[in-house]
């Protein structure tokens, strides 16, 4: 059995069978769905549902909040049908939709950014190019591991692909990272995925806020902004625990320093006696900002910090639209808390 689902913008229906996701089947009838996680994960596919109803699988907040809900969108990756129905993916003026690669690339660097937190540099083998927006992540394959989601820190068009891995007690693959990895390694890289990333057309002020690994996409969006002569200004925030979690200071320092529009600020929650901000790295921004008119804002890093960042911009009025999040959940915590269930619907 299946049920009979028009896709708004392929002018095309498609049979989605019984207990098979929207994404899914449209992909699989060769339909240029914007996707990234394909886990309920990102809200790249994130859509409206015109006509039908639909059970949606679990699938985390960031991805899609109670408001959207309530307004009758989806995620396509997620929305399993259990009647005819129509749905249109969100159309954005500037939504980017690159071509989806499987990479193989070799460990050509590997440098300890700070204790827990390795920098990585991997040069494409063959199944390239990889364009990407600055702030998109890929799922990582090193030898022996599962995949994981890890966010490109190098700018779009580099020939080398950059990534940061902090390590989780008892994580698979950051442990791996940190205790086996080498130069000449073989990694497989696939995506890019995600829809956090730089809006290049916008000229209001940006927010980017960092926790630990998370400077990575940060990163990538700072330097790509910069890299474009974005003329805003751009207020970075990196939040650690203590100096020795802090890494790349200098080199946003220096970056500072050349750039009028660039402030870089890094917060410590552990203050120690440094002269560097103490406190919550959102308590920062909410000290520094009244209101966030105008701004966007991307975040990066610990789920609790994301999502204590972005109530705060809610709760100063910024759009929904306007925040653009990518919390580092596990996969174990994707499995279990912070996502939605179908019987919470
Ligand atoms: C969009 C996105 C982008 C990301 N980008 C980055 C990045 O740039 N840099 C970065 O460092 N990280 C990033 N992450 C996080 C990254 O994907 C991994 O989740 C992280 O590196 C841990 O992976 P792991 O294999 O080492 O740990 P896992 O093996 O997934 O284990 C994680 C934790 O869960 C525990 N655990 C494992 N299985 C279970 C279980 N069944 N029940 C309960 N607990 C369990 C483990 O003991 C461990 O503490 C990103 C995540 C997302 C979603
Ligand atoms: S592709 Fe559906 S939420 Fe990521």
């Amino acid at each position: 059995m299946s049920f009979k689902v028009r896709i708004a913008q392929a002018d095309r229906t498609i049979d989605v069978p019984t207990g098979a996701t929207i994404l899914a089947t449209a992909l699989d009838a060769g339909i240029g769905y914007p996707f990234g996680c394909q886990s309920g994960n990102c809200g790249a596919c994130k859509s409206h549902l015109v006509k039908g109803e639909v059970t949606m699988e679990g699938y985390s907040e960031f991805a899609l909040s109670d408001e959207e809900k309530a307004r009758g969108l989806i995620l396509a990756c997620r929305a399993v049908p259990w009647e005819d129905g129509e749905v249109a993916w969100l159309e954005e003026d500037d939504l980017v939709v690159h071509p989806r690669r499987l990479l193989d690339c070799t460990v050509v660097g590997l440098e300890d950014a700070t204790h827990d937190i390795k920098r990585i540099r991997l040069a494409i083998v063959s199944g390239g190019p990889f364009d990407f927006s600055a702030g998109q992540f890929a799922s990582v394959t090193f030898e022996g591991c599962p995949p994981r989601d890890y966010s490109m820190a190098n700018v779009p068009g580099d020939p080398v692909l950059e990534f940061h891995v902090r390590q989780t007690a008892g994580g698979a693959t950051s442990m791996h990272v940190a205790t086996k990895l080498k130069i000449g390694d073989h990694v497989r890289v696939e995506g890019p995925f995600g829809p956090s990333y730089l809006r290049e057309g916008h000229r209001g002020p940006i927010i980017a806020v960092a926790g630990g690994s998370g400077m990575a996409p940060l990163k990538s969006i700072v330097e790509r902004a910069l890299q474009k002569a974005l003329p805003q200004h751009i207020y970075f925030y990196f939040g650690v625990r203590t100096e020795r979690d802090l890494y790349l200071h200098d080199h946003f320092a220096a970056l500072a320093k050349t750039h009028d529009n660039l402030h870089f600020i890094p917060v410590l929650s552990e203050g120690d006696g440094s002269n560097l901000r103490n406190g919550l790295v959102h308590e920062a921004v909410a000290a520094d900002f009244d209101e966030f008119d105008g701004c966007k804002a991307y975040l990066a890093g610990p789920p609790v910090m994301v999502e204590a960042a972005t109530k705060l911009f809610e709760q100063r009025g910024m759009r929904r639209a306007d925040i653009h999040a990518d919390a580092f959940y596990t996969a174990a915590e994707m499995a279990t808390a912070g996502k939605k269930t179908g019987a919470e619907l």
